[in-house]
């Protein structure tokens, strides 16, 4: 199991230094609620896991403000379930993208991997100045379409909420909404739920 467990931690892509973010080093004396609430539901979305990942409801989203712990506390759910040897893929939306766009030869082999793996986390989808490309939404929908009909689930943090991402692409947002729709966090509020600069304010 150990030598699984450290097959699948190099797989997943996921850094030495996010190895270390867990939810014991998440601090939430004095956090702002919506930080509590995200805290609470990334918890409870790991302890429930085993019984809903196969259903359709199997999902969770974090989505909201930037700074306000998002990707710490969905790299504290990945870096559990790969312990308990769990297969994680980590794609962070920028760097995985163009990652696919520039290896056209093998990005089939890879876009198989990102639908197949047992739990894919998308982190920052739709960042970015520009707007999202054709191919972007292409590789996205068939990544996520093939997941929703096989019930395979997602982790998803993003800036967007629910209603930002359906305008960018119907097909996609309402997907990503109904296999995450009973763990969904929206963090929305003012510069106090930005950890990175909290001490400052
Ligand atoms: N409550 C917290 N306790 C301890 N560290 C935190 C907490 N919230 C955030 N951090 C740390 O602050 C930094 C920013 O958090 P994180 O990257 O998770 O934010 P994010 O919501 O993903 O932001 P972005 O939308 O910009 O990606 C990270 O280094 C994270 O470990
Ligand atoms: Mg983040």
């Amino acid at each position: 199991m150990q030598r699984r467990v450290e097959r699948l931690f190099k797989y997943s892509r996921i850094t030495n230094e996010f190895r270390r973010l867990s939810f014991e080093s998440f601090i939430l004396d004095g956090r702002p609620q919506p930080v509590k609430n995200a805290f609470a539901c990334a918890k409870a979305y790991l302890e429930y896991f085993s019984r809903l990942r196969s259903g359709r409801n199997n999902s969770i989203a974090l989505l909201g403000k930037s700074g306000s712990g998002k990707t710490h506390l969905l790299i504290a759910v990945a870096n559990s379930l790969l312990s308990q040897g769990v297969g994680v893929l980590y794609f962070p939306w920028i760097e995985g993208m163009n990652d696919l766009k520039s290896n056209f030869e093998v990005i089939s082999d890879k876009v198989q991997q990102l639908k197949q793996v047992e739990v894919l986390f998308i982190d920052d989808l739709f960042k970015g100045r520009k707007t999202v490309t054709d191919f972007q939404l292409e590789q996205l929908f068939d990544m996520i379409n093939y997941r929703y009909l096989n019930h395979l689930p997602i982790m998803v943090s993003s800036e967007k909420d629910i209603d930002q991402l359906c305008t960018i692409d119907e097909a996609i947002g309402s997907r990503i909404y109904e296999m995450c729709k009973d763990f969904t966090v929206i963090l929305k509020g003012d510069k106090s739920l930005n950890y990175r600069i909290a001490g400052k304010l």
